[in-house]
């Protein structure tokens, strides 16, 4: 048993929608979220750049003394998660990526567009996930620059993201969707603003709760659960010195926003 706290880490404010999943599932573990907000978007960065802030964003859980790191960014998973495992051997490392397994099963033959950053579309990781399922269903891939700013500057609907969103899906929505699949732990929180474009047939798939059952997997077979029997506590810290940020990033957490 070990009831030092779970560091959890995203580019920015999205990983609070894997937090939310995880904190759901085991109330009872201490977590310290970090979002790096201030060199937010990752998903236009370089390889080079994501891997260097990403050990950086362990560091600052590592000096928090953390047992766990989860990676709750898909870009930061496709970028570095190989790189920090090898240099953090001991530590349970765990990521996320596209939900694209749950949406290609859903139904035979179905028509499945994954919705992600430039880079975790890019990466070998996804491609090997593609390459998995792309006999089976028709799936596209859509690139979203620029998606995860929306969020991050707290804006999840009305009339620009709207016109952002039928821009990007319109030409995928005339191929007759069956699902799409939230590959960008940001766009959850835009759910809504998706639905408003695609309708209410398409099925939405993201990655938070098997990233969160995965989590609880690996703690129970390392023996690193806690025994905690009171709720625990959730710490948010952001590299940007903005206050609001924190604010906005326990608000979204506790479903106020
Ligand atoms: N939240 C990140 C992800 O899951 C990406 C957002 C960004 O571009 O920083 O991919």
């Amino acid at each position: 048993m070990d009831n030092r706290a779970i560091g959890i880490f995203d580019s920015g404010l999205g990983g609070i929608s894997v937090l939310r999943e995880i904190v759901s599932l085991m109330p009872n573990e201490n977590y310290i979220y970090y979002g790096d907000s201030l060199h937010a978007p990752y998903g236009t960065k370089s390889l080079d750049e994501i891997q260097s802030l990403s050990e950086s964003c362990v560091e600052f859980l590592l000096s928090q003394n953390v047992k766990a790191i989860v990676i709750a960014c898909n870009t930061a998973t496709s970028a570095s998660a190989k790189q920090l495992r090898e240099k953090y051997q001991n530590l349970p490392i765990i990521g996320i990526e596209p939900a694209l397994k749950p949406a290609v099963l859903w139904k035979e033959h179905d028509r499945v567009a994954v919705m992600a950053t430039p880079m975790t579309l890019s990466q070998d990781k996804f491609k090997q996930l593609l390459h998995a399922y792309e006999e089976v269903s028709d799936i596209y891939c859509i690139p979203c620059p620029g998606l995860a700013d929306y969020v991050e500057q707290g804006v999840f609907e009305g009339p620009e993201i709207n016109e952002y969103l039928s821009n990007l899906l319109n030409p995928y929505l005339d191929k007759g969707l069956d699902a799409i699949v939230l590959g960008c732990t940001h766009y959850p929180f835009v759910e809504n603003a998706i639905r408003q474009i695609a309708g209410d047939e398409i099925k939405i798939f993201n990655g938070s709760h098997g990233t969160a059952l995965e989590l609880k997997r690996r703690l129970a077979n390392e023996n690193l659960l806690s025994n905690r029997t009171e709720e625990g506590k959730v710490t948010i810290y952001n590299s940007s010195n903005d206050e609001s940020k924190i604010d906005f990033s326990y608000k979204l957490l506790n479903h106020a926003i």
